[in-house]
């Protein structure tokens, strides 16, 4: 077997992914959110098949909430079972104690071909913490057909314009379908809320929680503005558990045609897009609403890069894993076949691609110019902001207090854990 391999990987040629001498086993956790644990599988495979090692793959929780938490556990206990580690963007401050510098191990070449900013978001102390793998922005799909359907023209252009349409378009579809809604989202507490409450803030102009130089900026009257129009309108045209919705919850009910909006990242739209989707060929994806007239489009910024563990057996292994699997080729491969957006900007030029996922060209400006969560400059904390903005957040949505109240007490909190300084 293991000549079958090396033979392949000679044939197979790149210096960088030669078989090695003697083979290891790399194990290497990735999400399951989509398409992403079958990807990672065939894409695992096929380096194992260039290099003659062997690789195991293992899969976790969809939150990114509880995958932090699964992986502070294993890599503060010195585990060196898994090898690689998908992080989410906002994780390498909060893991960076744990995590191996990859500059000596990727070629230049590979290091340079990212976009900037998304590459220099795994620098911290001078150390190259994890290569980017797909980067994500948030986006509104709408159902086209209902849209005709209601006499709409176009998708909506502001957030009060999306809960005028859904709720039209409720009414009338409730009449034969009770279990269809105007609007899902991510409301369940935790991070994905941050995330799509931070667009729904920055829409209004209300900031980013705490701005870039470290100021706690969330009590403000655009930021109130916001939630509470939210927390009014999710009433009227969100089904009850969308407080416990996650990225798949909200596609799960879009897909089966019950939602006329989703807001979700762009791996919704190769699966919604698939022959057996029922909402296939009837949908289109934008960018998010602006928070009125006078507000801005705004989209949070979010991706996943792969890292190697400082307690790895195997680092030059699993670096050579973490190089192919960030590479130009994989990462076109997984455009092409679940809609995960490359953090290449070459990519967004190849014809292939854009005939797959026409998306990426059309909304390229909402990938590029997405809002990022206050996570490098809280560094170890931001989890600790990230939790009490959630909390907030979902207490507003839920009827538990106003968006003035509870914004106002998050700044106290927020305060209190900056103490003097984050
Ligand atoms: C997506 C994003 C990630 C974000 C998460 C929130 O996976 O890529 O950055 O933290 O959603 O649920």
């Amino acid at each position: 077997m293991k000549h079958r391999y090396i033979l392949m990987a000679l044939i197979a040629g790149g210096a960088a992914f030669s078989a090695s001498a003697s083979a290891v086993q790399v194990s290497i956790v990735c999400g399951a959110v989509g398409q992403e644990l079958t990807l990672c599988k065939e894409e695992a495979d096929a380096w194992a098949a260039k290099t003659g090692n062997t690789v195991r793959v293992l899969d976790t929780v969809n939150s990114t909430t509880d995958r932090l938490a699964y992986y502070q556990q294993n890599l503060s206990a010195g585990n060196s079972d898994i090898d690689v580690y998908e992080v989410d963007v906002v994780y390498p401050g909060l893991l960076k104690n744990y995590l191996l510098d990859l500059t000596p191990y990727i070629p230049k070449v590979d290091r340079d071909q990212h976009f900037k900013g998304i590459f220099e978001n795994n620098i911290l102390d001078g150390k190259l913490l994890a290569m980017p793998w797909f980067t994500d922005g948030g986006l509104l799909y709408y159902r086209k057909d209902l849209l005709a359907k209601y006499g709409f023209k176009n998708p909506p252009k502001t957030w009060q314009e999306m809960a005028m349409q859904a709720k039209k378009i409720q009414d009338g579809e409730q009449k034969t379908n009770k279990n269809f809604y105007g609007y899902v989202f991510q409301g369940k507490a935790y991070e994905g809320l941050t995330c799509d409450a931070l667009e729904w803030i920055n829409s209004f102009k209300g900031g980013t929680i705490i701005d870039s130089k470290g100021t706690i900026t969330i009590n403000n009257p655009n930021a109130i503005a916001a939630l509470s129009f939210f927390a009014k309108q999710i009433k009227l045209i969100s089904p009850p558990a969308v407080t416990t919705y996650d990225e798949e919850g909200a596609r799960a009910v879009w897909q089966s045609g019950n939602a006329a909006f989703m807001r979700n990242w762009p791996y919704a739209y190769s699966l919604s897009e698939a022959k057996d989707s029922p909402v296939a060929g009837r949908f289109g994806a934008s960018a998010l609403p602006k928070g009125g007239v006078t507000g801005q489009s705004s989209a949070a910024q979010g991706g996943w890069g792969l890292a190697v563990s400082k307690f790895s057996k195997y680092p030059k292994e699993s670096a050579s894993l973490v190089q192919y699997l960030s590479s130009n080729a994989v990462q076109k491969e997984r455009a092409i076949k679940g809609s995960y957006n490359p953090t290449i900007p070459a990519l967004y030029k190849d014809a292939e691609l854009l005939k797959a996922t026409p998306i990426f060209g059309s909304l390229y400006d909402v990938f590029t110019g997405s809002v990022a969560r206050p996570a490098t400059i809280t560094g170890a904390k931001y989890n600790q902001v990230s939790s009490m903005f959630w909390t907030a957040v979902s207490n507003t949505i839920q009827g538990t207090g106003s968006a003035a109240t509870n914004l106002r007490n998050l700044e106290s909190q927020l305060k209190a854990l900056k103490g003097a300084g984050w």
